[in-house]
């Protein structure tokens, strides 16, 4: 149902008719009776030595688990590095993303905090958020050793940004369980991996190199094209790899 900017004057307990609030709504700035202060966004983005915040995450992990990991690798080594504005974000709210958002095991927390952070400093952060989740699905993590650990650690294929497909594939692959250490310290290897990736990608956005290696495959570009957007179905949106979910589809298909 839409909202009448009449609704929404009265919800925001202003007599209609006062133009104080439109403009600001309708710029998407506030809508609260007090308009918030505009603040310069996104915060400047300058090179960062991957393998350093790649240390950050790692130990992050550690303190907020994944979503704060990743966070703090980017923009906490950018606080330490530049200070304002970096150091004036409270950083442990993104402890609400670990375990896949309060452990609800929907989108990996590495990733979310990779791609929050790459919103707060780039001025075109789809590309790279589309190529960091490439990158994800389909390659074999984690890759990261600390330097101070001998321990192995399987890596596995998530093929999916959940961390639900994540953490239970690799669970298949290395036999261990999902609240077990080992796969604690799997995923702090992997927040570590995932930083160091985001790095890498801002770094070369930011020197105008960067050129995408993970488009979306073609088996789920050819799943979009009926079910996307301005397919003939267009009865679903979304860039993930339909295949972990969708491998036994119905006669519908067998026509095609
Ligand atoms: C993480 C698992 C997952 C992924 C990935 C996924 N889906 Fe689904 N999809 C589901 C579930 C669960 C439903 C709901 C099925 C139901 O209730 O019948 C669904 C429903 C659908 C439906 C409607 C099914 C119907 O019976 O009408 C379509 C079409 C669909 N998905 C296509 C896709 C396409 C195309 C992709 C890839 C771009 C994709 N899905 C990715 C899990 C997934
Ligand atoms: C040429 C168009 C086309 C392509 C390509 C296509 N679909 Fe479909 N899909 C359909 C049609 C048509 C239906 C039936 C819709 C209905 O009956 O309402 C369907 C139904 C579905 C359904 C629900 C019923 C079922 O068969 O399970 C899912 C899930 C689905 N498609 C997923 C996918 C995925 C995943 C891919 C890629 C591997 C894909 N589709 C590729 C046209 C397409």
């Amino acid at each position: 149902m839409k909202t009448t900017r009449r609704e929404i004057i009265q919800m925001l307990g202003v007599a209609a008719g006062t133009v104080v609030i439109t403009p600001l709504f309708s710029r998407g700035v506030s809508v609260a009776k007090e308009p918030i202060k505009p603040v310069d966004f996104p915060w400047p983005y300058s090179k960062l030595d991957p393998d350093v915040s790649a240390d950050i995450s790692y130990k992050g992990y550690e303190v907020g688990r994944c979503m704060y990991g990743t966070f703090l690798g980017i923009i906490g080594r950018l606080a330490e590095e530049k200070g304002a504005p970096y150091n004036t974000f409270p950083f442990l709210m993104m402890k609400y993303g670990k375990g896949g958002v309060a452990d609800w095991a929907t989108l990996c927390g590495a990733l979310n905090g990779a791609a929050a952070a790459i919103y707060l400093v780039s001025n075109k952060p789809e590309p790279i958020v589309d190529e960091l989740f490439g990158w994800f699905q389909q390659e074999k993590l984690p890759i990261y050793q600390p330097k101070d650990s001998k321990l192995e650690i399987v890596p596995s294929v998530a093929r999916s940004t959940l961390c639900h497909v994540s953490v239970s594939r690799w669970c298949k692959v290395s036999k261990f369980k999902a609240f077990s250490k080992e796969r604690e310290e799997r995923c702090a290897r992997l927040t570590a991996d995932v930083t160091k990736k985001t790095a890498e990608l801002l770094n070369q956005q930011l020197a105008s190199t960067f050129k995408p290696v993970y488009p979306i495959p073609d088996h789920v570009k050819q799943c979009r094209a009926c079910h996307d957007k301005g397919g003939t179905l267009e009865n679903t949106r979304g860039k993930m790899d339909c295949s972990p979910c969708h491998f036994n589809l119905g006669t519908a298909h067998k026509k095609i």
